[in-house]
């Protein structure tokens, strides 16, 4: 029987549709998110469809003692993690000026902190395991983003860690990825406040799985696999373009000043 996953942001989106493709695979899933409700009518369908195990975990990982606690409450039910796909995150659509500051520093626990806390506690076994990581990092972390500065610096901190664990795990036979979505019909749009910089065409959730298991299942996958060819393409302008020029694009782009 393949390991188990642990899932965060499993009660929506990208998260959710992790947790329905692995469980689709046979592997047992722990879903992690705060919606309880949500988290255990999505365990109940997934053992009603494969026969594996699905736990459920409701964690705030706005909580900073959140990645210890979930490691621990593993080792105490003897699950060893054979994979973690850390999906949890949101953002803000607000010029940095007017942001709240309760909501950057959740904003910065979530999409940071907690992922890079809790890949910390089970990197030990995902090696071990001959595993997989997927950190759901963003199209937004390949430049700065007016109007979404802390979503987009989280991105890219996200990105820049998880190369450089791909690179520090190569021949451990850890597959590691940055996975890298452009827009997606999620709800992550209607949490952050906007639509504005919903730049170019919505992706499903089972497109971008579709080119996420493309790269995970690949002979020697890359550390990142940005959504969709224009996705790539825009990646590619942003990263060797001058910077004020990139600026300029983005601003306008996402709607920002
Ligand atoms: N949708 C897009 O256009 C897009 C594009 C690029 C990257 N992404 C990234 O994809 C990932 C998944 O987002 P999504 O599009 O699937 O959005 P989503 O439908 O809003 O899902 C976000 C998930 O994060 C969880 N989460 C948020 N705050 C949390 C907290 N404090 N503690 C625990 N869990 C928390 C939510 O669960 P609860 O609310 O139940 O806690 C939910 O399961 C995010 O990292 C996002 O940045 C999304």
């Amino acid at each position: 029987m393949p390991g188990a996953i642990v899932i965060t942001g499993a009660s929506s989106g990208i998260g959710a549709g992790f947790a329905r493709r692995y469980a689709a695979r046979g592997h047992d899933v722990v879903l992690v998110a705060r919606r309880a409700d949500r988290l255990e009518a999505l365990a109940e369908e997934l053992r009603g469809l494969h026969r594996i195990d699905a736990t459920v975990l409701a964690v705030d990982l706005t909580d900073p003692a959140a990645p210890a606690a979930i490691a621990a409450e593993l080792a105490q039910r003897g699950i060893r993690p054979a994979g973690l796909v850390n999906s949890a995150g949101f953002g803000t659509a607000s010029a940095f000026a007017d942001e709240d500051a309760a909501r950057v520093a959740a904003e910065v626990q979530v999409n940071v902190l907690a992922l890079t806390l809790l890949t910390r506690e089970l990197l030990p076994d995902l090696i071990a395991a001959r595993g997989v990581l997927v950190n759901v990092s963003s199209n937004a972390g390949h430049q700065p983003l007016p109007g979404l500065a802390v979503y987009a610096a989280t991105k890219a901190y996200v990105t820049s860690l998880t190369e450089a664990i791909w690179q520090e795990t190569r021949g451990t036979g850890l597959t590691v990825l940055a996975l890298c979505p452009g827009p997606t019909e999620t709800e992550f749009f209607a949490v952050a406040g906007s639509e504005t910089f919903k730049v170019g065409a919505s992706k499903t959730v089972d497109d971008v799985l579709d080119e996420a298991f493309d790269a995970l299942d690949s002979s020697d996958p890359s550390p990142v696999r940005t959504v969709g060819a224009a996705n790539r393409v825009q990646g590619w302008v942003a990263r060797v373009s001058p910077r004020r020029l990139r600026l300029f694009v983005a601003a306008r782009a996402v709607g920002g000043s």
